[in-house]
């Protein structure tokens, strides 16, 4: 059996094949390269829309009134433009930035800023449980999602299974997640061989940054997916269980305090404000912290120590702008259509 799916503007070819189902993107700038997703939940059209609806759906949480669109905002490449969110079932502001989600499936180095977080199956108990996000009792969800007609239907054409457990809800919500996939800036234009996707000041600021930036900021996903201290504080506070202490929060080595994820650079434009703490409110105040900002301790990354000169941030400015997916940002439902 063969279904085409139309997703985000973007061609994904699903079909049976030995190892189960595939999606497959066909856009033109990545043609041919499959989702990844783990052996033991495969990608289904059913459990793909599932997942959207459990993603928009408030009555997940506690008090019927957040839902993970709450924090991540399909027009803001699913971030939520404040630096420390407050809407969750509690109203206390959160420790850390709500980052954007895209492309995760390629992020193989964990999920959160300290890479503390997955894979995604299990990650997804933690904004549905936590006080301070959407603070659900899943026994109780459970419980009323089999009761509920349309989930229950739902659930059934997604995972074959009248007995409902909290995983089937994470798998949906982490299939739904993984299909979330940009890849169509002006900038993959110009990967593709499109000379003309990019203006002569962008195509400047890729040089700058392919100077500065990129070896943290790398390929594709402009991001290595490591952790890095990009020289943003002297000292380390702990703060609610080490959050600003960055990775050394997951692996206790002293190397890695205030080392944190390289975010994606992808959708840069419109995902403000910035960093871990979302201390910066705009791509200018970033620039202005590389150049001249950079605050120094012993695991700060040298790397992340040079001058720009004036032209030389309107140039990065502009490069950071062709980053912007416009099809991946008007179009946050999924459309699927059948062959
Ligand atoms: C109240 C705000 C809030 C809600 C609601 C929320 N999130 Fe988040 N989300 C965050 C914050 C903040 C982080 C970063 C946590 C960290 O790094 O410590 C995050 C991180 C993530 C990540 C990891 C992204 C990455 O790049 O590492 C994923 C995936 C995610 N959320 C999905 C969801 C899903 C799915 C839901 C609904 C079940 C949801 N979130 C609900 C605020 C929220
Ligand atoms: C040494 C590695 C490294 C280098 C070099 C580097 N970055 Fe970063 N960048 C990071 C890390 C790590 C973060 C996240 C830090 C945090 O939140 O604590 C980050 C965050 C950012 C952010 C915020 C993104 C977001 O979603 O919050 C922007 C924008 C950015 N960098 C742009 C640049 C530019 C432009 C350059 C070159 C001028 C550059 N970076 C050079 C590692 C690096």
């Amino acid at each position: 059996m063969r279904y085409w799916f139309f997703l985000f503007g973007m061609l994904l070819l699903a079909c049976d094949t030995d190892t189960g189902q595939q999606l497959r993107l066909a856009s033109p700038f990545a043609a041919g390269d499959s989702i990844p997703h783990p052996e033991n939940n495969p990608f289904t059209e059913a459990g793909i829309l599932l997942g959207e609806k459990l993603f928009f759906d408030p009555s997940l949480s506690r008090n019927g009134q957040v839902s993970c669109a709450s924090c991540h905002f399909p027009d803001r490449a699913f971030s939520d433009g404040v630096a420390l969110s407050k809407a969750g079932v509690s109203g206390q502001p959160l420790d850390r930035h709500s980052p954007h989600l895209m492309n995760l499936a390629w992020a193989d180095q964990g999920l959160f800023w300290d890479g503390g977080g997955g894979p995604l199956e299990s990650m997804m108990f933690g904004p549905l449980m936590h006080e301070d996000e959407m603070g659900a009792d899943l026994l109780s969800l459970t419980e009323r999602m089999r009761q509920d007609e349309f989930y229950a239907q739902a659930f059934y054409e997604a995972f074959g299974t009248d007995s409902l457990l909290s995983m089937h809800i994470s798998h949906a919500l982490s299939q739904y997640v993984r299909t979330l996939v940009s890849f169509q800036s002006d900038y993959d234009r110009f990967l593709a061989g499109d000379e003309n996707a990019l203006e002569p000041l962008a195509k400047r600021g890729l040089s700058i940054f392919e100077k500065h930036c990129s070896s943290c900021h790398s390929g594709v996903h402009l991001s290595d997916f490591g952790f890095h201290n990009n020289g943003l504080d002297t000292v380390f506070q702990e703060g609610n269980e080490g959050v600003h202490l960055g990775r050394y929060r997951i692996s206790g080595e002293s190397a890695d305090m205030g080392r944190f994820k390289t975010p994606s650079l992808r959708n840069v434009a419109i995902t403000a404000p910035y960093m871990h703490d979302g201390r910066f409110a705009t791509l200018e105040e970033v620039l202005d912290h590389y150049s001249e900002g950079i605050k120094h301790s012993p695991t700060v990354d040298i790397t992340a120590s040079f001058q720009l000169k004036k032209e030389e941030k309107e140039a990065l400015l502009a490069f950071l702008h062709v980053l912007t997916d416009s099809s991946f940002l008007e179009n946050p439902q999924l459309v699927l259509e059948m062959q």
